[in-house]
């Protein structure tokens, strides 16, 4: 192959590695927020489109410690609370490191009143 053609290919090649997203763990709090909760619960926490439920007035009812035990267990915690448990919410998935949920669960205090 002449050489202009192979450097085009390794000017895409390139361009299309540094598109990636960047690891789950290094992602700020407000991205993986983005990710994984955003779309049902609104990016002010006021819920979104009827999915997800607002955090108006519920943060007394949260902590970080309780918010990810929530968030690896919806369906367990929501049994042993009585304001939860009339949708079901999913579990976030395996594959988000402890660091990135902590994260996710920061940020989403920081949406509760
Ligand atoms: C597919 C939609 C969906 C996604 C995505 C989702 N949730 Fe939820 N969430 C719900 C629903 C539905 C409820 C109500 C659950 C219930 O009644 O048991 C809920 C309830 C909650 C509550 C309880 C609020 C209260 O009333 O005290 C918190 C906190 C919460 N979600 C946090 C999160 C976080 C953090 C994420 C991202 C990791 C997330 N949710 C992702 C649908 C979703």
């Amino acid at each position: 192959m002449p050489l202009l053609p192979r450097i085009a290919l390794l000017a895409l090649f390139v361009a299309a590695c540094s598109m990636e997203d960047a690891p789950v763990a290094d992602r700020d709090a407000d991205a993986l927020y983005g990710t994984y909760c955003k779309s049902c619960h609104g990016g002010d926490g006021r819920g979104s489109m009827g999915l997800g439920s607002s955090f108006a007035g519920v943060a007394k009812h949260w902590n970080e410690e309780k918010l990810l035990t929530y968030i690896a267990d919806p369906e367990a915690y929501a049994a042993k609370d009585p304001r939860l448990g009339t949708r079901p919410m999913a579990p976030i998935s395996g594959d988000v490191p402890p660091e990135a949920r902590k994260k996710i669960v920061q940020h989403t205090l920081s949406l509760m009143d």
